[in-house]
């Protein structure tokens, strides 16, 4: 009986299969739909996207056409699947016919274009659905409240792009979504930002839930434990919301876990012996939380885990043995804990699926090797790092044909490496061993190495020459060729020239010496980056740069270079830094750089560069220059006013707005070049120390003209350079008096007018210099009072000696002369609410103007005046001490 009711509901179900139509109003609501549409496949889904509804046609049953599928029975529409399908447009500009379709069970319409808001009508009107997805579709805004409607709901996913965030949902609305959703078994909201939302909401979630992807939702809160133990979830990503809380040790587990994702959250306590009983589990990701303790020896029944991702966890003690029997692993990651013991190559060869392997920054593990290590294949491993660990041997069994990246880099190797150990390494791309102790490297290994970074080992005698002379045809892929910081010494080879892919070549802080090759400029079109600089190079630079249109900075300085500089630079439209310092170069101001739109920072340093600065330079050169040192050359002449009204990069208030171009690159297999400790330096001196800037090379601002024979009167131009830092012109020959316009030099730190021939007062304009620390105008002619007030206060003796007419503190000298000698010293000075100094802030931040007032016993009044701060100093003395105690409790600027 049983069975023929089956029958007949099959046949039933057939003859309609092949005889019925679309019903004629729904056919209707679709084509309309179709029509309010764009079509436009260029922006969103790439080369997986199509116009779906292109094939929609009149003259066929819309239950056949692309993305639409009728109930069998009774012909309603109840799935539409568009995703990607290309439209654009507004859905609710043309009143949608779609919404009529009340049957719908089904609709995805992920990643597609739509603008404006999610229609409310979605869920008000199509109260059937069952499944809703409208991830990547180009709506935005909040998510509307009636949502709560679709009580059926099993699966909605309203994922988007991560910034700017396009949907928002609002606390009491997901709240009322949590408790009328209770069919949900799949909520994924991926970058919907949920800060508006409790942690606790979570606590209703539906009984039947099964998969909960909330990456990135902006969360906060202590997390209910209780979600984890929903009894049928099985997939759980909560990873980006760094605010999240919870405890993992007092989490109960459901069992049927297959992932768990808490990575970069704010998950506290250690990791829980009980992961042992998620036997299903095939992804656990807990990196970057704020865990401690050993990883629990529980690894035995986890057989399916291919990603076990603990990185930045705090974690301690050895690497468990149960770990190295995960047959099916893939992905570990165990970087950045303080994991101790010894990894031996016996155990990580039973790990037959190991594709990427991470256990960098764990200082206190090491690797061992045996004698059995050649017998270990590793079928799909393609990286490796153990970057700052204690290895002492170069691991040669990692020698699979897969490897692509071997990160060694600040380990213990040493000794050398020798040629039989780099062969073999058929696909290696990257290879880094900077900062061990290697002595030798016999040969280059692999096939098509692109990264190569040797630097700061102990390398030493000619190998450049000896590697390079080998047959090359394996570097021919180099990109990459890093080797500073060693002792090797020979020539730099020709045979570089071959090298037509190469982006980054630092051989610098070696003790190379000979010329440099003739190619160094055009054996590679790509070239952005190269550093010979100290070493014992000779010779001219050669003038080959003319196709060098990607080079950004290029570091020649600390060598013995004569010559010119080579017109051909002028060519390199990208070059950023050039440093030419330190070397024996004979040349006139090289004034056709002025053309290059990026140069920001120049350094001709210490050669012997002649003849004046050029009189004429077009407006727009060396517009974005901003730290430039000529000093140490045989300069003369008067400086070009010109020259100055140019220079906008320094003109510019605030921070320049041109930092360098980071020197990391990717390549197309996604390998970076540009090592991760690689920092461009340079080194300037300002405060009376050399100091060797890296992180705020993108940020300073100066010009040190030192120690040349420049003359005649300081230009009143340069007082535009507002966002200047340090000033060098000492030791030069330069006359008259220093221009009033220094006093808008705000952002001065360090100022060096000595050794000169400066007469005149010193301008009372420059007491509004609140950052400067240092100040030399020793060696001068200058007469007059010395100003006082904020930075004056602190400079002592040392900044004005061999100036016989200055007199005032902090000199011994009194001025005797009557008071209309004296400069305008500032009794009143006034300040911009922004440009008020930071210790006047504080001052009045710490402690009130009523208290200063207070303290003022008549002598300091403090009047607030909305935007003005209006201090006013009686008394000389007082305020003379006043300042000095101000200045102790001043915070270091940085
Ligand atoms: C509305 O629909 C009509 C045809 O039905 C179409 O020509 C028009 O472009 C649509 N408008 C929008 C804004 O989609
Ligand atoms: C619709 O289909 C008919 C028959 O298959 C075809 O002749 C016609 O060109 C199609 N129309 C469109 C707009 O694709
Ligand atoms: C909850 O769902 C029912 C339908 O099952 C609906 O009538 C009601 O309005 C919904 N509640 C909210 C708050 O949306
Ligand atoms: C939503 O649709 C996209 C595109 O078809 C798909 O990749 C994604 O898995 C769907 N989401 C859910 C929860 O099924
Ligand atoms: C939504 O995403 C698109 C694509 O990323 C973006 O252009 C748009 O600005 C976003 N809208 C909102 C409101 O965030
Ligand atoms: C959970 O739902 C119940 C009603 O079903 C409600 O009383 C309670 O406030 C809800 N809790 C949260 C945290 O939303
Ligand atoms: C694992 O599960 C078993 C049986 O369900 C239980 O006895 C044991 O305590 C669990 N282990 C841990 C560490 O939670
Ligand atoms: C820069 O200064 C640092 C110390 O401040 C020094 O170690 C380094 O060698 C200097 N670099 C050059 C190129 O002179
Ligand atoms: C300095 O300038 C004066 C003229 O102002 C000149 O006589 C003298 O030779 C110059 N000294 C040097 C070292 O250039």
């Amino acid at each position: 009986m049983r069975a023929l009711c089956l029958l007949l509901v099959l046949m039933l179900h057939l003859s309609w299969g092949f005889s019925h139509l679309c019903l004629p109003h729904q056919r209707a609501a679709l084509l309309q739909f179709k029509h309010s549409f764009l079509t436009d496949c260029r922006q969103w889904y790439g080369s997986n996207g199509y116009p779906k509804t292109d094939s929609w046609n009149k003259s066929i049953d819309c239950c056949s056409w692309d993305g639409v599928e009728c109930d069998k029975l009774t012909g309603h529409v109840i799935r539409i699947d568009l995703s990607g399908g290309c439209l654009a447009g507004n859905f609710l500009a043309n009143n949608s016919l779609l919404f009529h379709l009340h049957g719908l069970e089904r609709l995805n319409i992920a990643y597609n274009e739509f603008d404006g808001a999610i229609p409310s009508e979605l869920f008000t009107q199509l109260v059937s659905l069952t499944h809703l997805n409208l991830s990547f579709s180009g709506f935005s805004g909040q998510v509307p409240y009636q949502i709560s409607r679709l009580s059926r709901l099993v699966s909605l996913d309203l994922s988007c792009y991560a910034f700017p965030f396009n949907y928002t949902f609002d606390g009491r609305g997901f709240d009322m979504l949590v408790t009328n959703l209770t069919k949900l078994r799949h909520l994924v909201l991926d970058h919907v930002d949920m800060s508006d939302v409790a942690a606790t909401s979570f606590l209703n979630l539906s009984w039947s839930l099964e998969h909960l992807s909330l990456h990135n939702c902006q969360l906060h809160g202590e997390f209910p434990s209780h979600v984890f133990q929903l009894p049928n979830l099985k997939h759980v990503d909560l990873s980006r919301n760094a605010n999240l809380r919870g405890d993992l040790t007092k989490i109960n587990w459901s069992n049927g876990l297959e992932l768990l994702d808490l990575s970069f959250c704010g998950f506290r306590g250690s990791i829980p012996p009980s992961f042992g009983n998620l036997t299903r589990i095939v992804s656990i990701g807990l990196s970057r939380n704020w865990l401690r303790g050993q990883i629990p020896d529980v690894f035995g029944n986890l057989s399916k885990l291919t990603s076990l991702r603990y990185s930045s966890c705090n974690l301690s003690g050895p690497v468990p043995d149960s770990m190295f029997d995960l047959v099916n692993l893939s992905e570990l990651y165990l970087s950045s804990n303080n994991l101790v013991g010894v990894i031996k190559s016996d155990m990580l060869s039973k790990l037959e699926s190991l594709e990427i392997l991470d256990l960098s920054g764990n200082s206190l593990l090491s690797l061992s090797t045996s004698g059995n290590d050649v017998n270990y294949s590793f079928p799909r491993l393609a990286s490796v790092s153990f970057s700052s660990c204690s290895i002492r041997q170069f691991p040669s069994f990692f020698r699979t044909s897969k490897l692509k990246y071997l990160y060694l880099s600040n380990n213990m190797i040493s000794g050398g490496i020798s040629k039989w150990e780099s062969e073999g390494w058929e696909e290696l791309l990257v290879l880094n061993l900077s900062r061990n102790f290697l002595t030798s490297f016999e040969q280059f290994p692999g096939k098509r190495l692109e990264s190569l970074d040797l630097h700061s080992n102990l390398l030493h005698g000619p190998s450049l020459s000896s590697w390079l002379n080998l047959s090359t045809p394996n570097q021919q892929f180099l990109k990459e060729f890093v080797i500073s910081e060693n002792k090797l010494t020979g020539n730099v080879p020709g045979s570089i020239c071959s090298w037509n892919e190469l982006l980054i070549l630092d051989l610098s802080r070696n003790r190379l010496s000979g010329t440099i090759p003739e190619c160094l400029g055009n054996f590679s079109q790509a070239l952005s980056f190269v550093d010979l600089q100290m070493n014992n190079l000779s010779g001219k630079i050669p003038d080959s740069f003319a196709n060098a249109s990607y080079l950004m900075q290029l570091f020649l300085n600390d060598n013995r270079l004569e010559g010119s500089v080579p017109p051909s630079l002028a060519n390199s439209i990208s070059l950023e830094i050039l440093n030419l310092g330190n070397n024996k170069l004979t040349d006139r101001f090289p004034d056709w750089l002025a053309s290059l739109p990026s140069l920001q920072i120049l350094i001709l340093t210490s050669n012997s560069f002649h003849g004046p600065l050029p009189h004429s330079v077009a407006s727009t050169n060396f517009s974005a220059l901003r730290m430039i040192d000529l000093s140490g050359n045989e300069f003369t002449g008067p400086l070009p006013t010109k020259l100055f009204q140019n220079l906008r990069a320094m003109t510019a208030t605030g921070k320049p707005k041109l930092g360098l171009a980071p020197l990391t690159v990717f390549s197309l297999a996604g390998v970076r070049y540009g090592s991760e400790d690689y920092h461009t330096s340079v080194n300037v001196t300002t405060k009376r120390l050399e100091l060797e800037l890296t992180k705020t090379l993108d940020i300073f601002v100066s010009m040190d003209l030192s120690n040349n024979r420049f003359s005649g009167q300081i230009p009143e131009e340069v007082g535009q350079l507002v966002s200047l830092q340090m000033l060098n012109f000492s030791h030069n020959n330069f006359t008259g008096p220093i221009p009033a316009s220094f006093g808008n030099l705000v952002a001065l730190e360090s100022l060096d007018l000595s050794s000169n021939k400066l007469n005149g007062m010193i301008p009372s304009q420059m007491s509004k210099l609140t950052f400067l620390e240092v100040l030399n105008l020793s060696g001068n002619n200058l007469v007059g009072p010395i100003p006082h007030g904020n930075q004056f206060d602190t400079f002592d003796n040392d900044s004005y000696s061999g100036n016989l007419g200055l007199c005032g503190l902090p000199l011994s000298k009194q001025c005797i002369n009557s008071r209309e000698a004296e400069p305008p010293a500032p009794l009143v000075v006034e300040h911009e609410a922004s440009k008020i100094p930071f210790f006047w802030k504080l001052v009045m931040m710490g402690y009130g103007s009523g208290v200063i007032l207070g303290l003022s016993l008549g002598y300091i009044v403090f009047v607030t005046g909305r935007p003005w701060w209006l201090v006013r100093m009686v008394e000389r003395d007082l305020q003379y001490k006043f300042t000095k105690w101000i200045q102790r409790i001043k915070p270091k600027r940085n």
